[in-house]
């Protein structure tokens, strides 16, 4: 089992203030609020951006690259586009020193023991928030029909669900653009170009987002062809969402 590790003197850092550490070669960031000092991993869940480096308010730290909020008490993951939570590990307070000793699991209920500057090991944290528990629905059968226009596309990309937050692509400020042609090999028909982002560069959701999104517009029997243009510039952040979508996510 891992040994506590003295990472900083009390004094050093403000409350409310963090910093990051390094523990048995791993960086943690170590915060201090309310007179009590907390470790959690320095990776945030959504994609490794590093939490240290983010907004620190009351109790939760937002990650500096898209927004991401988690519990510093506990590692949970408060809003998307995180679900997952990040490891939270045991702090004490000793000898003027605070001590960090890493955890190999992701609590449910956070750390068993976080300090405070005045009694050096307190009590559990609080339990985590949930991540979203709503299942994926399989992709409508029925045959789309009617006009073709921008908002006809949307409407059916509506259909299409980000794998992981099982919210709709256009909710979600995904769908950039729009672009529709006659098809010059095929009088009457539609070629369809679709400019969607991701909600990061690494998202593992991609590929499924990208042939939903072709088979879903390929169905209409006025479309010939589907291309789906990926951009990542400028880069997806939380306020593309529609109320809606926030709604669905708990997000207020
Ligand atoms: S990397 Fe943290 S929110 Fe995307």
């Amino acid at each position: 089992m891992p040994e506590f590790v003295r990472v900083a003197a009390i004094g050093e850092i403000p409350d409310p203030g963090k910093t990051l550490v390094e523990v048995d070669g791993e960086m943690i960031a170590l915060f201090h609020a309310d007179g009590q000092f907390y470790a959690i991993d320095d990776v945030c869940t959504h994609d490794g951006g590093p939490l240290a480096d983010g907004e620190l308010r009351n109790h939760t730290i937002a990650c500096p690259r898209h927004g991401a909020k988690f519990d510093i008490r506990t590692g949970a993951a408060l809003t998307m586009p995180a679900v997952r939570p990040t490891r939270a590990h045991d702090v004490k307070v000793e000898d003027g020193g605070v001590w960090v000793r890493l955890r190999s699991d992701v609590s449910s209920t956070g750390p068993a023991a976080h300090a405070t500057a005045s009694a050096p090991v307190s009590a559990a944290a609080p339990a985590a928030a949930a991540a979203p528990t709503s299942q994926p629905q399989p992709l409508s059968t029925a045959v789309p029909s009617g006009a073709l226009c921008e908002d006809s596309i949307r409407e059916m990309l509506k259909e299409v669900k980000d794998p992981e937050l099982f919210v709709n692509i256009v909710d979600l400020g995904l769908v950039y653009g729009v672009t529709l042609e006659p098809a010059a090999d095929a009088p009457g028909r539609q070629k369809i170009g679709i400019d969607m982002t991701m909600t990061s560069p690494a998202c593992p959701a991609g590929p499924q987002m990208i042939g939903d999104t072709k088979r879903v517009l390929g169905a209409h029997p006025d479309v010939e062809a589907v291309e789906v243009r990926i951009v990542m510039d400028p880069p997806w952040t939380p306020d593309k969402m529609t109320e809606a979508a926030r709604d669905q996510l708990g997000i207020f």
